[in-house]
């Protein structure tokens, strides 16, 4: 499924590993390795109209025409969770700066707090891709495209692992510009904001804190 901003990765792989991470009885290990595995196609799916530029290399036989990543990159995991969508991303584009957003969802307000930010320079030259695996009320997300954005942010793209309706058209209303790459729209949120079915809280179960 694919709009203009929104893109909702559909791959059989996508549809077994969600399965493992939605299931209460995964243990740490394999919920990882599942994250792992979606985050590969995530990245793939999220890279994948990046500019090229084309220049002269040498092979052993002859010369011929080959290319490199035509902008900057920047990777910013919201903290935790983020973290455990980073390193796909870096490992296709390794050169890749990574800034820092640190924020934690009130338990009672469900509003994000931040704690921590570390960003590079040259936000506004970049293309500046936010991973968060959750996207819930989207207040998280809302505060942190603000901040990039004020830090000078132009061309950021949102890439989560399961999206609420809610967060979802928050971010759409509010950032049109903002591309969101999804592996899944769930049903609703709860009373508690947390995604329904969902999978409960990605960092803790990525991280072995639950
Ligand atoms: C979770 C999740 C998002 C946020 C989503 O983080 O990783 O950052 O909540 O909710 P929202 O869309 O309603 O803002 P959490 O507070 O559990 O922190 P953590 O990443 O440190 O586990």
């Amino acid at each position: 499924m694919q709009n203009s901003k929104l893109t909702v990765i559909e791959h059989p792989i996508i549809a077994r590993d969600l399965s493992i991470l939605r299931n209460a009885t995964t243990k740490t290990a394999e919920f990882r390795q599942a994250l792992g595995r979606i985050a590969t196609i995530l990245a793939y799916s999220a890279l994948k109209d990046l500019p090229l530029k084309e220049k002269e290399i040498q092979t052993p036989i002859t010369t011929t025409s080959g290319y490199d990543i035509d902008t900057e990159i920047i990777v910013v995991p919201i903290l935790r969770a983020g973290l455990s969508l980073t390193g796909a991303i870096i490992n296709f584009v390794p050169d890749a700066k990574v800034g820092h957003l640190g924020m934690y969802r009130d338990e009672t307000t469900h509003e994000p707090v931040d704690y921590y930010s570390n960003l590079p320079d040259n936000l506004g030259s970049s293309l500046v891709l936010l991973v968060d695996p959750m996207l819930a009320t989207g207040g998280s997300a809302d505060d942190a495209i603000g901040f990039l954005k004020k830090q000078g942010a132009k061309h950021i793209r949102f890439i989560s692992l399961i999206s609420a309706p809610e967060g979802l058209e928050r971010i759409q209303k509010k950032y049109p510009d903002v591309s969101i790459i999804t592996a899944a729209v769930d049903e609703k949120l709860n009373d508690d904001a947390f995604i329904v079915p969902g999978l409960g809280d990605a960092g803790d179960r990525y991280f072995g804190t639950d």
